[in-house]
């Protein structure tokens, strides 16, 4: 064989190993709406900068006949590229090989990329799209998943690790995105479950679709497992882009700044109406969050989930944000399980990534019931509380209105490390609400007076004049400013700037025991 030869084979091997499964099932994965590995890697990164790694790894199987069935590749595209000129690693799982399922050398190819990703601090976007442990393979199959999952872990906190499902994801498999910081959802084509329909069905007698058990839509509204769900590929590809503009490389650097062109002083009269003089009236959280980033952009995370908590990011003079934040609309703006356990996650990956936090508060306290206590709503608030104060990345508050009882401290308080705690002239800090507080505190004084109602109305007013205001937070050094609505732009600018080379330290310890 001359060189000319050589070099022939090599591009009829590369041309082979494109192919993945063959034209035809190509054409099936396109039929479903679906793109194919390839095409999904190209839309992802940067055009041309895709280096793949491990193209002709082939499995070593040979039970069932599958020596004579070999695929190059072996069902997974992996390599590194770049993404808006930063360093990415991709797998990217192919469902026209075997039905993108898991081998041992599959799953080899996947913790080389990783293991590169790590050891060079970068992300790893992982593409979803298989039928599993690949059943041929039995054990060695296992124990490829197990590898993974064990990468996912150790990557956790070092470098972003986004997932996104774009087919089937099902039984264990579930596990390697579920331990990633973003799980995406391509609505209709993608799904995860543990267990599917089928087995459901002999086992409890539910009787429940793929897409009602396990579709986009039920982990971003039900679950909670995934964070956001697209209408498509496409969609779903951009949003990684989207969330990684919003992110560092890794633990040791600092999200990127952008340039700022939006004026770091604006100020916005609407804020000094925002807040309803009826404190049981709602309004939207989301209008003072829009109103003070950069150029009114929020990525909301986790939108159709708990929507009594807002978390998502933004930017303030150029500088990332995570945004956490009460909405009043939905249950008054209470803590409840679901609310909790997103607040606390969110806190934790902004701590891991070095992203300052912005906390906007209106709480009028954990959602009461028997439901709540019963599921643990103890348990799951209480990582509310330690995801505060384990961070040490910026904190500054806002309290718009309500901040009451045990809320109160949760929600980023200067005794929970909050650096810089603004409140709004209609903030109501106080142990519980005015007719709550009188109901106990003057019970035997309004039952003695001539007339209950008038002498509770009037104990309620006195009572929120003097204590449901900020003023005896400020006094006691809780609130650092009491500031006008239409300065909180300008307010958490120089609040932020000041912090920008904030270093704290807590105790050190192998690692803490969050409550789970
Ligand atoms: C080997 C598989 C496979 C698998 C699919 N294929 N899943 N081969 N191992 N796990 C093959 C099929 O045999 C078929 O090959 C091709 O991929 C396409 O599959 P279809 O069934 O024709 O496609 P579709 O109708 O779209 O259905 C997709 C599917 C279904 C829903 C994923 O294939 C399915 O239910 N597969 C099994 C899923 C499963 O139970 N996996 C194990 C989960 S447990 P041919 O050549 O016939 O076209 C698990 C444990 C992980 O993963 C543990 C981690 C700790």
């Amino acid at each position: 064989m001359d060189i000319e030869d050589k070099i022939k084979e090599l591009q009829r091997r590369n041309r082979e190993a494109e192919l993945g499964g063959g034209e035809e099932r190509i054409a099936q994965q396109h039929a479903k709406g679906k793109m194919t590995a390839r095409e999904r890697i190209d839309y992802l990164l940067d055009k041309g900068s895709f280096q793949e790694i491990d193209k002709f790894v082939v499995h070593q199987c040979h039970d069932f006949g599958m020596e004579k069935k070999k695929i190059p590749g072996d069902g997974v595209v992996t390599g590194y590229g770049t993404i808006n000129g930063r360093l990415t690693f991709v797998f990217s799982q192919d469902f026209t090989v075997f039905g993108g399922s898991l081998s041992g050398p599959f799953g080899q190819k996947v913790c080389k990329i990783m293991d590169l990703a790590m050891k060079n601090g970068a992300p790893i976007i992982g593409l979803n799209d298989s039928g599993g442990a690949r059943i041929q393979e039995g054990v060695v199959s296992l124990g490829s998943y197990g590898e993974i999952f064990k990468r996912n872990v150790w990557a956790s906190g070092v470098v972003p690790q986004i997932s996104v499902i774009m087919g089937p994801c099902a039984g264990g498999a579930v596990y390697s995105p579920a331990l990633t910081d973003f799980i995406i959802m391509v609505k209709r084509t993608s799904n995860m479950f543990i267990t599917g329909p089928q087995v459901i069905k002999a086992v409890t007698h539910e009787e429940v679709t793929p897409e009602e058990l396990g579709g986009a839509i039920t982990h971003n509204t039900k679950s909670g497992v995934a964070h956001f769900s697209e209408d498509n590929d496409k969609a779903a590809l951009d949003r990684v882009k989207q969330i990684l503009s919003y992110l560092p490389q890794n633990y040791r650097e600092s999200p990127p700044v952008v340039e700022c062109t939006d004026d770091p002083n604006r100020k916005d009269p609407a804020l000094n109406k925002v807040v309803p003089t009826n404190p049981k009236l709602p309004y939207d959280m989301k209008d003072i969050i829009r109103s003070v980033l950069d150029h009114h952009e929020f990525l909301e995370i986790h939108e159709r989930y708990a929507t009594n908590m807002i978390v998502g990011f933004g930017r303030l003079n150029g500088h990332v944000v995570g945004v956490v934040a009460n909405q009043p609309r939905f249950l008054a703006g209470c803590l409840d399980i679901d609310a909790s356990i997103k607040c606390a996650r969110f806190v934790r990956m902004c701590d891991c990534f070095n992203i300052p936090l912005v906390t906007f508060v209106d709480v009028p306290g954990f959602l009461p019931g028997v439901n709540q206590e019963h599921g643990g709503i103890i348990k799951h608030g209480a990582k509310i509380i330690y995801a505060y104060c384990e961070a040490t990345v910026p904190k500054i508050t806002v309290i718009t209105r309500k901040a009451y009882g045990g809320a109160y401290d949760v929600m980023s308080s200067k005794h929970h490390g909050g650096d810089i705690n603004y409140a709004y002239p209609t903030a109501e800090i106080a142990v519980m609400g005015p007719e709550g507080a009188v109901n106990i505190v003057f019970r035997k004084e309004i039952a003695a007076s001539d007339n209950p109602e008038e002498t509770r109305k009037r104990l309620v007013e006195e009572y929120r004049n003097n204590f449901a205001s900020p003023f005896k937070a400020a006094e006691l050094g809780y609130i650092d400013e009491i500031i006008f609505p239409e300065d909180t732009r300008p307010k958490l600018i120089s609040a932020l700037m000041m912090l920008l080379n904030k270093r704290e330290r807590i105790p050190e310890r192998r690692h803490g025991n969050i409550p789970l």
